[in-house]
C-alpha cells in the first residue's frame, strides 16, 4: 500500500537492544510505503518534528528507572510538545520488575501526552516479541492514517 505518511525514527542504544527495535520498526514501515528518515541521538543533526507524521522515540531504562541524560537533552533540543510523538522503549524486569520496567519511556510518554499505547520491549525484539511489535505497529498506523 502506498501511504503519504513520513516518519522520523529517534533513538539512543547503547548495547543494540534499542537500536533493533528501531530498525524492526524502520522495516516495517519502510514495507508499508511510508518514508522514514533516522535521529541517531547524541550524534545526528535535529530536524524539526512538525516535518513528520509521526516521530517514532525509542529509548532504554537506566539507574532504577532513570531516563538516560541524551534523551533528556533530545527532549530539551526538541523544546516543545509535538503531538505526534510514539513513544517505545526497551529495559529489563530483572532492574526493578515490572515497577521500572521501561520506566524512561512510559515518563517520555506522559510528558509528550502521546496518543498511542507505549511499546515495551524486554531486551531484543527479536523473536517472539516480534509479534508485539507487529501488532503495535499495526496499532499506530491505523490511528495515524484515521487521524490524518
Ligand atoms: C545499570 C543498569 C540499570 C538498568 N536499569 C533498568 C531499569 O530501571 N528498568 C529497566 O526496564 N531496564 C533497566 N536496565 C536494562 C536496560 O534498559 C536494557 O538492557 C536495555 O535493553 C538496554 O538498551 P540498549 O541495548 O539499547 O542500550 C538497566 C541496565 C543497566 C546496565
Amino acid at each position: 500500500m502506498v501511504s503519504e505518511l513520513r516518519a522520523l525514527i529517534a533513538y539512543l542504544s547503547y548495547s543494540g537492544n534499542t537500536e533493533e527495535t528501531a530498525a524492526y520498526i524502520g522495516d516495517y514501515l519502510n514495507k508499508e510505503g511510508i518514508t522514514v528518515e533516522w535521529h541517531r541521538i547524541g550524534i545526528d543533526a535535529l530536524n524539526d518534528p512538525a516535518m513528520y507524521d509521526l516521530v517514532f522515540l525509542g529509548t532504554f531504562t537506566w539507574d532504577k528507572g532513570a531516563t538516560p541524560d541524551e534523551v533528556k537533552d533530545f527532549v530539551l533540543e526538541i523544546g516543545y510538545k509535538p503531538e505526534n510523538m510514539v513513544i517505545f522503549g526497551t529495559g529489563e524486569t530483572q532492574f526493578g520488575g515490572d515497577e521500572l520496567f521501561c520506566k524512561a519511556a512510559e515518563k517520555l510518554a506522559d510528558f509528550y501526552g502521546s496518543s498511542y499505547p507505549v511499546l515495551k520491549i524486554e531486551q531484543s525484539p527479536r523473536g517472539s516479541q516480534e509479534s508485539k511489535v507487529e501488532q503495535w505497529l499495526e496499532g499506530v498506523l491505523n490511528y495515524a492514517k484515521s487521524n490524518a
